[in-house]
């Protein structure tokens, strides 16, 4: 798959086929975010992959937004992504940009997925059993997607809204957010 295919179709999938994701891509994606930039090439992420029955207790601590109504179509994997705050304590550049490799390539082999911040961390730290020196900065929800969801450029609005059983994402416009050389024109 090209990039700018990869960049410009992926979108947040939050209801899923209950089909399993092969480990060997889970191991892919994590495998892809190794080679992700890192302020002073510190690496201070790790990932948890979660696939087996530990994830509905997961389902249960994460909060998917919009009028999604996925109960009968749950991710069916998460990855959580972990910092090691002993590493580096400002690693959120980092998470950003692993965590971007991860869903296009998570995307490229036909998974959707939906990153997700609104987390019960207490939670998932205690289910997981992960030591404290590791912060929770985000899960990653996987799963072959069962909705289809689109972008539609606006100006106003930026809520996700659903038409005729499709997500319909607002984008900005490139105009709106491109300056050369100056703020001003
Ligand atoms: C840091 C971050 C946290 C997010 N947290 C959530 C979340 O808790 N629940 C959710 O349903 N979506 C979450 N999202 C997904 C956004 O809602 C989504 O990216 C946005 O609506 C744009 O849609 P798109 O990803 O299809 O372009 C999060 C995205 C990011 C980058």
């Amino acid at each position: 798959m090209n990039l700018r295919k990869a960049i410009e179709k992926r979108r947040s999938i939050r209801a899923f086929s209950q089909k399993e994701i092969p480990e060997k891509i889970l191991r892919f994606c994590i495998d892809q975010a190794r080679f992700a930039p890192s302020a002073m090439n510190k690496q201070p992420l790790e990932y948890i992959i979660v696939n087996d029955r530990k994830r509905e207790q997961i389902f249960n601590n994460i909060v998917f937004g919009g009028q999604v109504n996925n109960k009968e179509k749950k991710p069916t994997a998460y990855i959580i992504v972990l910092s090691n705050s002993n590493i580096n304590q400002n690693p959120d550049y980092d998470v950003g940009l692993a965590v971007q490799n991860i869903v296009l390539t998570a995307f490229s082999q036909k998974m959707g997925t939906c990153i997700l911040g609104s987390i019960n961390q207490k939670a998932i730290r205690s289910l997981l059993n992960i030591p404290f020196n590791f912060e929770i900065k985000l899960v990653i929800a996987l799963g072959y997607p069962a909705e289809k969801s689109i972008t539609q450029e606006v100006e106003s609005s930026f809520e996700y809204y659903r038409k005729n059983n499709i997500l319909v994402v607002p984008k900005r416009k490139l105009k709106n957010i491109i300056h050369f050389n100056s703020y001003e024109e």
